[in-house]
């Protein structure tokens, strides 16, 4: 099949074209997707870079060449022994963060709980552009920080970067639920949010979010140390002194420090770093977010976005074999919403 792997880690330049890749095969609880579309999310681009390889070289059946891209959409072409749900034929979407599964190519075999039904008001670009990010968010919220939907009825909610990939799903998710929602993005990106959700928008370029907001009871921050160690600790001081507090951050040191100190000393060191930053802001409880498949998260987002409550946020689409292009668009980390791959003309 066709696809754009990598060989080895490094700049976008690294992305080669091949005509030679294995169609994978199925195990028993697995779908082979004929893929239409995929999208880009910054964590492809990290892995690219060799971030997180001390874990995901283990992880990977082979070295390289190596597929990168978590989304899908696409048709189901074949189904494993065990797989009752789907048929050959049937639309699909959804996203997985194994290092064994990849969609920059034709075909990619996800396990059946990783994927659903596509919505059916969704094209396929736009059904790519969606589980990564909402199935982030959504382990986030309720498997990190254990909150429940009711939970942030009329609650003042704080989203740091709302208007990339993430943060325009998170914001229409949490006005869903009831929460009072500031954000903050570049001006031209106001009347955005605001379309969304958000009740403030603050522009990070000319304002101080930590100057503005106080009393906050739940901070969502996709910039996270990403933007310095003082913007995590702004971050925290808008944010209630009370139990009930959360900062949940999406970018911190966990993977970094396996990567610096190695498996066997890296793991031990990561827990312990997260517990001293846990036992540091009490009252407030941190989470250190990482992605985790959730077949209940992916199903309430194909609910949501069928009764039009989600709607997709798409920047550009790109052609599979301009992949490059993609990856240099998201990195400069002003993509205005979700950067799509059409791997197969679809609109
Ligand atoms: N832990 C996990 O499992 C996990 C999962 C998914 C994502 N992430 C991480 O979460 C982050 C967000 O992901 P994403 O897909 O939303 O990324 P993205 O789409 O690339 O985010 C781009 C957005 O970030 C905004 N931005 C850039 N610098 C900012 C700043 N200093 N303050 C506020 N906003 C700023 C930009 O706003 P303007 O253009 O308006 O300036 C742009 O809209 C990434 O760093 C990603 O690695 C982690």
């Amino acid at each position: 099949m066709f696809g754009m792997p990598i060989s080895r880690y490094g700049a976008s330049s690294v992305f080669e074209q091949s005509n030679e890749l294995p169609i994978p095969s199925v195990n028993k609880n697995e779908v082979l997707v004929k893929i239409k579309s995929t999208s880009v999310n910054p964590i492809d681009l990290m892995k690219r870079e060799g971030y997180g390889k001390t874990i995901f070289e283990k992880q990977r059946k082979q070295l390289f060449p190596w597929i990168l891209g978590s989304d899908v959409s696409g048709i189901v072409k074949e189904v494993g022994s065990k797989v009752t749900k789907f048929k050959e034929g049937d639309e699909v979407y959804g996203s997985s963060s194994s290092t064994n599964i990849g969609t920059y190519c034709e075909y990619a075999a996800f396990n059946q709980n990783e994927i659903d039904f596509k919505p059916s008001n969704l094209s396929f670009n736009e059904a790519a552009s969606l589980p990564y990010v909402a199935i982030t968010t959504w382990t986030a919220l309720i498997r990190w920080a254990g909150i429940r939907p009711q939970d942030l009825k009329d609650k003042k909610v704080f989203i740091q970067a709302g208007s990339g990939g993430v943060g325009t799903f998170a914001i229409q998710l949490l006005k869903y639920w009831g929460a009072k929602i500031a954000t903050t993005c570049s001006e031209s990106n106001h009347a955005l949010v605001k379309k969304l959700g958000a009740e403030i928008a603050i522009d990070y370029n000319t304002q101080k979010f930590y100057e503005l907001l106080e009393d906050y009871d739940l901070v969502f921050d996709c910039l996270g140390d990403f933007g310095g160690l003082d913007s995590v600790g702004n971050c925290l001081s808008i944010l209630k002194a009370e139990a009930n507090s959360h900062y949940i951050t999406l970018n911190h040191p966990f993977l970094r420090t396996i990567d610096k100190k190695g498996l066997v000393i890296g793991v031990p060191s990561a827990l312990k770093q997260r517990q001293q930053v846990k036992k540091e802001a009490k009252p407030i409880n941190i989470h250190w977010s990482i992605y985790r498949p959730s077949p209940s998260g992916l199903s309430e987002l194909s609910r949501l976005v069928e009764a039009e409550v989600i709607k997709p946020v798409i920047d550009s689409v790109y052609s599979l074999k301009n992949i490059i292009e993609a990856h240099e668009k998201v990195g400069t980390s002003h993509a205005k919403g979700k950067v799509v791959i059409e791997v197969e003309k679809n609109d």
